[in-house]
């Protein structure tokens, strides 16, 4: 059964909108003369609004989410069906798409073997870290529990999440934090804290070890890291800096924690971004893409290595994981997962994300010849950021109110496209594009073409 709109008083909806919901990392103060944005449908690519505009969405959802694209009946079919046989029981008991998800997943991840299921990815990442301090506790007296986070990455939402975040702008007021969360400088060339260097990817890698020894390598649990830096810019990492990462992390001791709540499920044109880079991860994080928004999902999924190391001791009743999210064991999730994984396979979208993704970085480089403004193109697969200067030689950024027009521009000729957002005093000045992996070469075309006036707009 389809959902029917048709007799829907959509000005009471909007203004039931405008009256009592407090929208997610927005100034409201517009919206007292102003009505707020109200999303009611979507198809494949497009989506529309509550005045019935149609979008092209090169976001996926604002928040690269909507990997496999709007309206994919299959998904909702599965979840109904789940629902009605067994919608819920706490995940210390398993589910039947929850085992059959795992399984699927784990195929996609040499190495990898056990999945922990909870809702988003800032849980999935708090979920890591309390696996790393309680194996500090159980092992060594909880010395070796600091985790090294990087300027400019972010990790979520809640405190614990925020407090491994490099970015001023989504910290600044909300601490103060969780002690034993130490950050490391960033890994982006185009603004070297080296200079003009030929080896910059080690020299940047290097700096964990730098912390490392700085902290005591005894105290030091794991460093956690996004493959591609996402919302800090969409940082692609240079030459070298993986492989020195993965030489120190073991040298110390160190686990390595991949965040791929952006990367994760054929984003970049791989399963997961750590597989450009040949890494061995102890934990992988990952959340929007597993489902693609249509269930609350997310994953800490670790080594059998690891696993192992929580059941050492079964006599002792606090060596175990005892944690437990509420929702973690709704079956909607890994219903919605597994249909999704599925059709990702079935319709080669990560192909299809390296393919296209390609295509778009070679007409994004193109546009750069035109605009003086495009500072640097960087991104893998379907996953591209452009940063914008005001003056090539001197890498000066554009004032974000520049992104914000870009941006603007984009919408009102029926592109959605994204942009560094409140993360850093000077440096909100990176346009996104990640659109979903099912999208041709037409769309792309559009998209480029959209971001040409706006960029020839700002250009005035
Ligand atoms: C890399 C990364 N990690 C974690 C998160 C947090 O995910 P969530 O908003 O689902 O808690 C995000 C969200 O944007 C993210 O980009």
């Amino acid at each position: 059964m389809t959902l029917d709109y048709s007799n829907l008083d959509m000005d009471a909806v909007v203004e039931n909108d405008q009256t009592h919901v407090w929208h997610h990392i927005t100034q409201h103060k517009n919206f007292e003369s102003a009505k707020p944005p109200v999303m009611v449908s979507g198809k494949g690519m497009r989506i529309s609004d509550a005045n019935g505009k149609e979008y092209l969405d090169a976001v996926s959802g604002g928040v690269w989410t909507v990997n496999v694209g709007y309206g994919r009946e299959r998904i909702a079919d599965a979840v109904r069906d789940q629902l009605v046989k067994m919608c819920y029981f706490a995940n210390s008991a398993g589910n039947v798409p929850g085992a059959m998800f795992a399984a699927k997943l784990i195929e996609k991840m040499p190495g990898m073997s056990r999945v922990y299921f909870s809702n988003s990815g800032s849980e999935a990442n708090e979920k890591a870290y309390k696996m790393v301090r309680q194996l500090a506790a159980i092992e060594n007296n909880g010395v070796k529990h600091k985790i090294i986070y990087r300027e400019r990455d972010y990790h979520g939402t809640t405190i614990g999440a925020l407090s491994s975040t490099g970015q001023s702008q989504r910290k600044d007021q909300y601490g103060p934090f969780a002690p034993g969360f130490v950050e490391m400088p960033h890994c982006l060339e185009y603004r070297s804290q080296y200079g003009d260097v030929d080896n910059y990817g080690e020299l940047a890698a290097r700096e964990l070890e730098k912390v490392i020894l700085r902290e005591g390598p005894e105290t030091v649990g794991a460093v956690v890291l996004e493959p591609i830096t996402a919302g800090g810019g969409v940082i692609t990492p240079p030459e070298g800096y993986w492989e020195t990462i993965q030489q120190i992390c073991k040298q110390y001791n160190v686990l390595l924690h991949i965040d791929e709540v952006v990367c994760g499920l054929g984003r970049t044109g791989k399963w997961f971004g750590y597989q450009h880079y040949g890494i061995k991860p102890d934990f992988v994080t990952m959340a929007k893409g597993v489902a693609s928004g249509y269930a609350a999902i997310s994953c800490t999924v670790t080594t059998e290595e690891i696993f192992d190391r929580f059941k050492a001791n079964p006599d002792d009743p606090m060596s175990y994981f005892r944690d437990i999210s509420t929702f973690g064991g709704c079956a909607s999730g890994p219903a919605a997962a597994l249909e999704n994984i599925r059709i990702i396979e079935e319709e080669n979208l990560v192909e299809n994300s390296a393919v296209m993704g390609e295509y778009l970085l070679e007409k994004l480089q193109n546009l750069q010849q035109k605009h003086p403004m495009i500072g640097q193109v960087r991104g893998k697969g379907l996953f591209v950021g452009l940063e914008l200067v005001t003056d090539r030689a001197t890498k000066e950024p554009v004032h974000e109110s520049v992104a914000v027009q870009i941006a603007a521009d984009c919408q009102k000729d029926g592109v959605l496209i994204g942009r560094t957002n409140r993360s850093f005093d000077e440096f909100n000045n990176t346009l996104c594009l990640s659109p979903a992996l099912i999208c041709t070469r037409d769309d792309l075309d559009e998209v480029v073409d959209a971001l040409d006036r706006a960029l020839m707009n700002a250009a005035g």
